[in-house]
């Protein structure tokens, strides 16, 4: 620990975790679609849905793995087909995050999920940027986009997507991989992350979800990505944990989404407080917030109730996600700042 924390009452860590300000990693613009606005976008354009109902697509949220999520965030993210209505979903997960304190977000998108449906690439990213531009000058809340590519369909198929998003390269910062991920490595996407690469494009991919260790080795060697997203299996390989803390490559951990994908039993077990302990560069995302029921601020709320952790690691996973962030450096020590402030203001009433 590179600051010293101020003892703070264990009885004012939720508003403490509440108030810090923080940056968002990891989270899916498409899992937070809540299902009233899935309901409200199928009603506006005349899509039908296979539940009667929002309770009944909420009863529908009992997930086993991976793939039983997917088949229903899919289903969820056909009622998207109109400018408008990226706009609409990237506004409200905005409004969520700028009432959890995060100053700066940086947000996957799935275009082929969507261009897929006939949904055009443009109507996908300009929808979602103008969201994005929109809550900077009226939230003041920092937020950039993230290409992911869909990793159950080919790597032709994200080349070719790459292809029709690059002339909105300004639009967006980076590339990530996501989907279904035991059975489909790393290694599939070599040749258009190298591409992405020589673009300038920063680089994430999923790794260690449900998928081996072997994975996360993948990702950092071949595919050469500064970050993992969750990356909780790297517990399983002592090797790979003594890279993750030599590098100090990030891991955006998502607890609730662990949780509510089986990953993990029970919130008290969870492995980041272990792998905090041991050096790695971990925070707290949300994932997907409308399915795994809550935002940033209830990820780090239920982990810590249920964990024991204190302010001590609330600083620094708070400062691990603006430091792991792609934002500049000047930008990065400025949002410090503001994390020093709110603790030592705490600090200062206990
Ligand atoms: N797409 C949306 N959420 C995901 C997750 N948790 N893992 C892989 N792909 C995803
Ligand atoms: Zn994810």
């Amino acid at each position: 620990m590179n600051h010293t924390v101020p003892q703070i009452a264990a009885s004012r860590l939720p508003e403490l975790l509440r108030a810090m300000p923080k940056a968002e990693l990891h989270m899916h613009i498409e899992g937070s679609l809540e299902p009233e606005l899935i309901f409200a976008l199928a009603q506006r354009n005349q899509v039908e849905l296979p539940y009667d109902s929002v309770e009944a697509l909420r009863a529908a949220y009992a997930f086993t793995d991976l793939q039983s999520f997917l088949d229903i965030y899919y289903a969820g993210a056909s009622v998207l087909l109109y400018e408008q209505d990226f706009y609409d979903m990237a506004r409200a997960y905005l409004n969520r995050a700028a009432a959890d304190n995060v100053v700066h977000t940086e947000i996957f998108f799935d275009p082929q999920t969507h261009t897929a449906r006939g949904v055009g690439m443009e109507t996908v990213i300009n929808g979602l940027y103008r969201a994005c531009r929109d809550a900077q000058i009226s939230q003041g809340i920092s937020a950039t986009l993230i290409l992911s590519f869909l990793r159950h369909l080919s790597e032709e198929d994200a080349l070719a997507t790459l292809e029709e998003a690059l002339p909105l390269r300004d639009r967006f910062i980076g590339v990530g991989l996501d989907s279904s991920e035991v059975g489909n490595p790393p290694e599939k996407f070599a040749r258009v992350f190298a591409r992405c690469k020589e673009l300038g494009l920063h680089l994430v991919a999923h790794a260690g979800e449900e998928g081996p260790p072997a994975y996360i080795w993948g990702a950092l060697d071949t595919l050469k990505v500064a970050r993992i997203d969750h990356g909780v299996q790297s517990e399983k390989d002592e090797l790979l944990m003594q890279r993750l803390v030599r590098e100090q490559v990030p891991l955006t951990v998502c607890p609730l989404s662990n949780l509510k994908l089986c990953v993990v039993d029970d919130l008290a077990d969870h492995n980041l407080p272990r792998l905090l302990e041991a050096g790695l560069k971990v925070m707290i995302n949300s994932d997907d917030p409308a399915y795994f029921g809550g935002y940033v601020n209830e990820n780090y709320t239920q982990l810590f109730a249920a964990t024991g952790m204190g302010a001590d690691q609330a600083y620094q996973l708070a400062r691990n996600s603006l430091e792991a962030s792609f934002a500049s450096d000047a930008q990065k020590a400025d949002w410090i700042a503001q994390l020093d402030a709110v603790f030592a203001k705490f600090g200062a009433a206990a």
